[in-house]
């Protein structure tokens, strides 16, 4: 582990090198927040140049936080300093904790993780982001599995405090409660769950989104009503206006991998209105237009 110099020497250990796998919307803002903990944060991704622009965007969201005031300059130049990137998985320093946060698709992860398991050391936790795969399947195989978990953040991570760590049938309670603490460390609220298909809050929120699909597919009423309706009555946000901020993608990507886990359990079948946004490329506020359309700023201009 990257800290022991540090201990042996009496200094305050750092906290550990943190790797973060897939540079996309949740991989990048993992690593904002682990940066700003404290940790030494590298970005590997498939696609050639993308973990160095996601380096550069952080730089300057934390540059922008700065000048609002929200942290300080000093606070914004250490934590962008603290991220750097590897060309590939073979070429990723030894960490203390590794998170995965690529496409959710089952054979892709467990590449990813053999790939890791074979390079990190067997104390190194190995945590995938998926909102619902299977830890036990994706540690399937895999040497030492007590030290794969799940880590689930949720969008946008440095906003939100939620953090689900799961536990597949083959995680170490070491790993679990080490992941939990540090989470707790980076201002995160960790909850322990299995790994169920959706663990606690994709199985809840599936029929939350489904139900507002089909009933805007069946005129029942207009997604702008049933958001503000929801809004109303205490969610933060609306269902639909919330699959935009997901990206109707991956949004559809998790149910559909929720559903077929629950032998289709008809609560969880995806809609063909999501269905139809997706195959129009309506992925939301990424593509700047979804269930709404966006302008430049982001703000939804039909909400
Ligand atoms: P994204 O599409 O924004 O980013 C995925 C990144 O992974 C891309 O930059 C892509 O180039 C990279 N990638 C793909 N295959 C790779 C490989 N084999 N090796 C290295 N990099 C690879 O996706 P997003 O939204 O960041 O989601 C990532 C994961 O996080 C998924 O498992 C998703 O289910 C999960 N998640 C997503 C949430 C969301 O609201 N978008 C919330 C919580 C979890």
């Amino acid at each position: 582990m990257s800290d022991h110099a540090s201990e042996q020497s009496g200094t305050t250990p750092a906290p550990g090198m943190v790797a973060v796998v897939g540079a996309g919307a949740m991989g990048s803002g993992i690593a904002q927040v682990a940066a700003q903990a404290g940790h030494e944060v590298v970005l590997v991704d498939a696609r050639d140049g993308a973990a160095q622009e996601a380096v550069e965007r952080l730089r300057s969201t934390l540059g922008r936080l700065a000048d609002k005031g929200r942290i300080g300059a000093d606070e914004a130049a250490a934590a962008g300093g603290r991220l750097g990137v590897a060309e590939d998985l073979r070429t990723l320093p030894s960490c203390r904790l590794v998170i995965e946060a690529v496409v959710e698709d089952l054979e892709v992860k467990r590449e990813i993780f053999a790939a890791l398991a074979a390079r990190q050391d067997a104390d190194t936790i190995l945590a995938s982001n998926t909102s619902s795969l299977s830890i036990t399947a994706i540690a399937e195989g895999i040497a030492h599995p007590d030290r794969i978990i799940g880590l689930h953040f949720f969008n946008p991570p440095p906003l939100m405090r939620l953090v689900e760590v799961v536990r597949g049938a083959r995680s170490g309670t070491d790993s679990v409660d080490d992941a939990c603490e540090l989470v707790r460390a980076w201002g995160k609220t960790p909850v322990r769950c299995a790994s169920t298909p959706g663990f606690i809050v994709n199985r809840v929120a599936r029929p939350f989104y489904g139900e507002a699909q089909r009933m805007v597919a069946e005129g029942i009423a207009d997604a702008a009503t049933i958001d503000a309706a929801l809004r109303g009555a205490g969610f933060r946000m609306g269902p639909l206006e919330l699959t935009d901020l997901i990206g109707q993608d991956v949004n559809l990507a998790v149910g559909t991998s929720v559903w077929e886990q629950t032998d289709h359990d008809a609560r969880y079948e995806p809609t063909a209105y999501q269905q139809d946004l997706v195959a129009r490329g309506a992925l939301g506020r990424k593509t700047g237009h979804g269930v709404y359309r966006y302008d430049e700023s982001d703000q939804a201009v039909d909400a």
